[in-house]
């Protein structure tokens, strides 16, 4: 109680702040002309047979007293729906190629059962399979991602996989699709072609692994020739650039819809700290390790500018977010953990660079949906809690297809133990609307920052806002206390001749919409 007052005092004092005495970062705008959308698709998401992400998390089954549309969480559905989320990455992950997917079709009693060897060597019965899945995008209005096993399958099968999915004439997949319930295809348009081929998908080498994808996405058509069907590679495991220059230079870019990247953020892999009990340091730490994105990205757009310099094919970060030791007690592969505004802070951030990169970046997933990694969703039996993650997800969906507007800022640094890191990240966007939207990271643990944009250079005469914040960084939404963390109004900022003074409390993401 006495914590929520103090919070409740900071904020206010922030929404009232004299910035008068304030070092202030000016953040000018760049020129607009060319600027490019930002797709919809940077705020995908990502669902494997990990844990209880599928079972026990989505899908709950069509007999289960949990409210459910044939069987997944109508609490889920509705929560996602809210998220606005454009794609969902299915079945994996290291999952995906050991994944066969003929036997999650047809009479569920009759499917075979799989033992997820990645994770937890659990045995799966196959009952969310195909259909599950299509007909759950279907009902979010979000694009299916489907990841191809490349690792274990065979080519006959993937191509098979496209024909079920996608043909509407009359043909043996097809053919099986109507038995199986299903008359109209459901136009698959995203597809990987394994996943991360450098390891659990079959420890190639990149030159392996480019002749494969040719050969692979030879075989998947779209069995129509609408050209609708976008083929992704398996990307570079995070600053693996001879990856992506190997793929660049070997597939011929008319057979490359996009190239992936995964980019975990993690203190060290080998002690990788809790979800929740972490030391400042630790937060740094998670923070410059999410931070290199910026550099991941920069450096293998460059790369792909050589290849493809007219920029058709996508960079999709197919896999990213933070990962810690999974919470005590729980099964040590089923990767589950806490969610605090340390998450939210990485993920304005993340979502912040995606933004400013969007001419490359046309694609992105966080790692993952529900139960698992840097969940939006957390459930235990009946209860279902939305993480600080979720609302940042929220928030930021207002970039969603918007036009971005190209920022200039020097930042301020945040500075611990000798090493810095920019304390700011900004991104901002012109809605087809008409709305324009700003969100703002404040890194610092402990330091408010001060940003001034000139309202007539963003095109706006007034703004409103919106903040994420909490008294501590280690807080979290509870199954207890699930609305501890949520967006509130922000009234941190005032307008004075012209420019937009914003006073940012530590760790903290604000949305600002201007009109
Ligand atoms: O997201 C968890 C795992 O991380 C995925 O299965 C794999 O692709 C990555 O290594």
């Amino acid at each position: 109680m006495k914590k929520t007052l103090l919070l409740l005092f900071a904020l206010a004092f922030c929404n009232q702040a004299t910035f008068a005495q304030k070092e202030t970062t000016v953040i000018t705008i760049k020129n607009t002309a060319n600027a490019p959308t930002i797709n919809k698709n940077i705020y995908g998401h990502f669902a494997e047979h990990l844990g209880r992400c599928i079972y026990g998390g989505f899908f709950v089954g069509d007999t289960s007293k949990i409210p459910n549309t044939a069987g997944v969480r109508n609490d889920i559905i509705d929560a996602l729906k809210k998220l606005k989320i454009p794609n969902l990455r299915w079945p994996g992950g290291c999952f995906a190629d050991t994944y066969h997917w003929k036997d999650g079709i047809g009479p569920k009693e009759q499917r075979p059962t799989i033992v997820n060897q990645w994770w937890g060597g659990v045995t799966e019965d196959n009952s969310f399979g195909t259909h599950d899945f299509l007909n759950l995008c279907e009902v979010l209005g979000a694009e299916p991602y489907l990841a191809g096993n490349v690792g274990s399958g065979t080519v006959q099968e993937l191509a098979d996989w496209v024909q079920y999915t996608n043909f509407s004439g009359k043909s043996p997949m097809s053919d099986l699709r109507k038995k199986n319930g299903r008359t109209e295809p459901w136009k698959v348009k995203f597809w990987g072609v394994g996943n991360e081929a450098w390891g659990c998908g079959g420890n190639m080498t990149a030159d392996y692994y480019a002749g494969e994808y040719r050969k692979y996405a030879t075989f998947m058509s779209d069995w129509e020739n609408t050209g609708g069907l976008m083929r992704i590679a398996s990307g570079s495991n995070g600053d693996d650039y001879n990856w992506t220059e190997t793929l660049m230079k070997n597939i011929p870019i008319n057979m490359l819809g996009g190239v992936g990247v995964h980019h975990y953020a993690v203190i060290d892999w080998k002690k990788k700290g809790d979800a929740v009990s972490f030391t400042e340091d630790q937060y740094f730490q998670t923070m410059k390790s999410a931070l290199k994105m910026e550099e991941l990205v920069t450096k293998h757009a460059a790369i792909m500018d050589k290849y493809d310099p007219e920029k058709k094919v996508t960079m999709a970060v197919d896999e990213w977010g933070g990962w810690y030791e999974v919470e005590k007690g729980t099964n040590p592969g089923f990767l589950y953990q806490q969610n605090t505004m340390r998450d939210a802070v990485l993920a304005g951030a993340t979502l912040n660079i995606f933004n400013n990169h969007a001419d490359r970046v046309r694609m992105a997933n966080l790692a993952q949906c529900v139960n698992v990694l840097q969940a939006v969703i957390l459930t235990d039996k009946a209860k279902m809690i939305l993480t600080p993650t979720y609302h940042v997800m929220q928030l930021y969906s207002a970039h969603q297809d918007a036009q971005l507007i190209p920022i200039d800022i020097k930042s301020p640094l945040y500075t611990l133990n000798g090493e810095s890191l920019p304390a700011l990240s900004v991104s901002a966007s012109k809605a087809k609307t008409g709305l324009t939207h700003v969100s703002i990271v404040n890194v610092d643990s402990k330091k408010a920052n001060t940003v001034e944009i000139d309202l007539n250079e963003l095109g706006i005469k007034s703004v409103s806002g919106q903040i994420i914040a909490s008294s501590k960084l280690q807080d979290f939404n509870s199954f207890d206390n699930p609305d501890k963390i949520k967006p509130v109004a922000f009234k941190g900022y005032e307008i004075k001749k012209g420019k937009l003074v914003v006073n940012i409390p530590p760790f903290s993401v604000i949305m600002l919409e201007g009109k």
